[in-house]
């Protein structure tokens, strides 16, 4: 018993340090926020079904996802070494980057409380979403090779 609780003790130990990680944070809600907008891409291209419910479910994860996302916790100063794609330019003007984060936030927002009817709604609404991934990524993120 003893040894079991020990494990469980290391084991929550292991979870919070992975969580007061911001650079693991903040590529898990990126990676979460990539996973959902690929389910409705697929959904958008015809790859699979077009079901309103699970649409609207998704797009309300990506807004949860949207509200998480902390600039300022996520990209501490420091935190732009190591395993990160995070460009400089973040901590050279947080200001813009904490503005296209709050222009994703707004543009989820708004699809997840009109979401769409039908698949031709679903890929306007990809669309507007899908540049904000591109903007802030061009801006904020340095692409590795
Ligand atoms: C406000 C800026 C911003 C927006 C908006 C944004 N991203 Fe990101 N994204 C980043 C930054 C910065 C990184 C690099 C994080 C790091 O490596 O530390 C990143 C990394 C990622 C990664 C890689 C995560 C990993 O495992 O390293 C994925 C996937 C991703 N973003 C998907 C998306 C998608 C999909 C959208 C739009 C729905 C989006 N992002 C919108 C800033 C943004």
């Amino acid at each position: 018993m003893r040894k079991l609780l020990i494990a469980i003790s290391l084991l929550a130990f292991a979870g919070s340090a992975a969580l007061a990680d911001p650079v693991l944070d903040r590529q898990l809600l990126m990676k979460e926020r990539g996973k959902v907008v690929g389910e409705l891409v697929k959904v958008a291209k015809g790859e699979q079904a077009f079901d309103a419910a699970q649409v609207a479910t998704a797009l309300n994860a990506l807004q949860v996802n949207a509200e998480k996302f902390d600039a300022e916790a996520l990209f501490p100063a420091g935190s732009d070494t190591g395993d990160t794609t995070a460009s400089p330019k973040i901590w050279e003007d947080m200001a813009g980057f904490k503005a296209d984060a709050d222009k994703f936030e707004a543009d989820v927002k708004a699809a997840a409380a009109a979401p769409p009817a039908d698949v031709d709604a679903l890929k306007a609404q990809i669309g507007v979403l899908g540049s904000n991934c591109s903007t802030c990524h061009q801006t904020y993120r340095i692409k590795k090779g």
